[in-house]
């Protein structure tokens, strides 16, 4: 659901001002929340500068409307190997192609937002910041690409891009009501990424059998007393800590104090404190490795980080240890390493309960990540942190990445598709809560996927007692490992797909959760066939059909 934009925040003008004041549109292109969290912070500032804003999500947005605008603000993330947010493929389609009309009186900024340690890093922002120029926009501000940790760059391109458009437009100072920020930050919760609730784990149970070759958890923590609220396909984001080992062996090896101070953004900590929780040393981004090229004064170094390709095989499965091992910084201090390193990111997993059936509880389904490469033994940070060191009664800093882009139907009868192998199984028995509590009458079908049916059925007794009970119509299983043959979920749905067919007539809808890299791109082809061949369709006919079914909301996926 999204509301329109002006509940969003569009801010009434103030009657007792005279002077024209500037129409800012604020344009906000997101997968989960984070830069539309932004567009509302830069509404509200905008509104106390007396500048009139509005805030539109672009899947509510009509492209042509463009043309129209004067003062634009664009904030938008890319996902996956540089593909725009789904909510905003529609404007990327129409802005990129060949009918874009020439914005010439368009005045425009771009945050764009994204991973450093993805080969495409913040792609749509970079091609739609390119394209308004190439169109005849005007750049107000130049655009920002942040990476994970983005609040400081953003709070920074806010202020500049309001003092720029003040200054352009002539426009005066602040309004008198102070309505539009006090109406963004209501509906705010109190805790968040910078001031996470410290959540008691109530449970931490394996939940594959023996022999299994995963390691798969049940998470369980208390939010009681917290007043947090999440829904069925919200995400709990939760801020780690990194190996201990690690840290030690780290600072071992560049023969630092561990409690040597540093200086952070907001505070002083000891390094070992610093390197524990606030910084990040188990991924290499091209950014960190130039900044190195030249604290290592290391020409080898520079030569491989102009290699965009060989920069990326080289950093691929090495961390923070393998980097100063082998280019060691000779004058390097503590406070230029923390320096060097980017913040440390929460890490998002997608909850796998639901508040109807028990307020004061949130759970996630986490696989612990574990490997080896270039000789040593590796972690996922959060996974294994999760998996081994925290322990029933521990305290993690956790809060809620709310995922408007998978949600249950509004509609209780509307039949829903849930197709998650692996841990992709979670938000569906979040879905499946909710649905039960809620008596909803909408058929359920789950297709679930792993290597083997003894030790990898996650939460095999619940669905079996979900079968039983009615809620859910239909489960699917496939067991890769179980036959000669592999077998997976989109086998099942091959073998079902008049069935498929059948529900989508009857207005189902379906969500795709797990592996981003192969399973939901197979997946999705699987359904493209499915819908061609029983709608009779062709190949383009059926894409359309599919993107059709995702602008509707009835295709979502939480992939990663
Ligand atoms: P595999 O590991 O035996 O290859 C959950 O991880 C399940 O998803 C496993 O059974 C895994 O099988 C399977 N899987 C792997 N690749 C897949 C793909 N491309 N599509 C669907 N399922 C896949």
């Amino acid at each position: 659901y999204c509301a329109t934009p002006s509940e969003r925040g569009a801010v009434p003008s103030a009657p007792e001002q005279t002077t024209s004041k500037p129409e800012l549109t604020i344009l906000f292109g997101s997968q989960t929340g984070n830069a539309e969290g932004i567009a509302e912070q830069l509404a509200a500032q905008a509104n106390d500068q007396g500048i009139v804003a509005k805030v539109v999500d672009l899947a509510d947005y009509k492209p042509k409307q463009i043309k129209q605008e004067q003062w634009l603000a664009l904030v938008t993330s890319t996902h996956g190997e540089g593909e725009p947010p789904d909510n905003t493929l529609d404007f990327h389609e129409y802005v990129m192609g060949k009918k874009a009309p020439k914005l010439d009186s368009l005045k425009f900024s771009v945050l764009a937002l994204g991973d450093s340690s993805y080969e495409f890093f913040c792609e749509t922002g970079k091609q739609l910041d390119q394209r308004f120029s190439e169109l005849g926009g005007t750049a107000i501000t130049e655009r920002v690409d942040c990476d994970v940790d983005y609040e400081e760059l953003a709070e920074q391109w806010i202020s500049k891009l309001l003092h720029t458009i003040s200054e352009q437009s002539g426009s005066s100072g602040p309004t008198v009501s102070g309505l539009s920020s006090s109406a963004a930050t209501a509906t705010e919760s109190t805790y968040n990424r910078k001031n996470p609730f410290k959540a008691t784990v109530l449970t931490n149970q394996l939940l594959n059998g023996r022999g299994s070759s995963k390691e798969v958890r049940h998470i369980e923590f208390s939010l009681e007393g917290s007043g947090l609220h999440y829904k069925p396909g919200d995400a709990l984001a939760v801020c780690p800590e990194n190996p201990p080992e690690l840290v030690s062996e780290l600072i071992r090896a560049l023969g630092f104090d561990p409690n040597g101070r540093v200086n952070l953004a907001d505070d002083e900590h000891s390094l070992q404190d610093a390197l524990t929780h606030y910084r990040e040393i188990t991924l290499l981004t091209p950014p960190l490795l130039k900044q190195w090229a030249e604290l290592a004064d290391s020409d080898e170094l520079c030569a491989l980080v102009s290699d965009t390709a060989e920069l990326r095989r080289w950093s691929e499965g090495r961390d923070l240890l393998d980097l100063i091992r082998q280019w060691p910084a000779q004058k390097l201090t503590a406070q230029q390493l923390v320096d060097s390193l980017r913040k440390l990111p929460p890490r998002l997993y997608s909850i796998s309960s639901s508040q109807a059936a028990d307020e004061d509880e949130v759970h996630i389904t986490v696989a612990a990540v574990r490997y080896s490469s270039h000789g040593r033994d590796r972690a996922g940070v959060a996974s294994t942190w999760l998996a081994d060191r925290l322990e029933e009664g521990a305290e993690v800093p956790v809060y809620i990445d709310s995922n408007k882009t998978f949600a249950l139907p509004d509609n209780d009868e509307t039949p829903v598709i849930m197709i998650g192998p692996g841990t992709g199984v979670a938000p569906f028995r979040a879905f499946m809560q909710e649905r039960e509590e809620r008596d909803a009458t909408g058929d359920n079908w789950l297709l679930f996927g792993d290597r083997s049916f003894r030790s990898d059925f996650l939460y095999q007794t619940e669905w079996l007692k979900w079968r039983e009970s009615g809620l859910l119509s239909k489960l699917d299983v496939a067991f890769s490992r179980d036959q000669q043959e592999k077998r997976y979920v989109q086998h099942c749905l091959v073998e079902q797909g008049a069935d498929v067919w059948a529900w989508l007539n009857r207005g189902a809808a379906i969500y795709v959760c797990g592996d981003a890299d192969k399973m939901a791109p197979d997946v999705h082809q699987t359904l493209l066939s499915i819908v061609s061949e029983h709608g009779n369709m062709t190949a383009e006919q059926a894409e359309d059909f599919l993107r059709q079914m995702n602008r509707d909301k009835r295709y979502q996926r939480d992939v990663y």
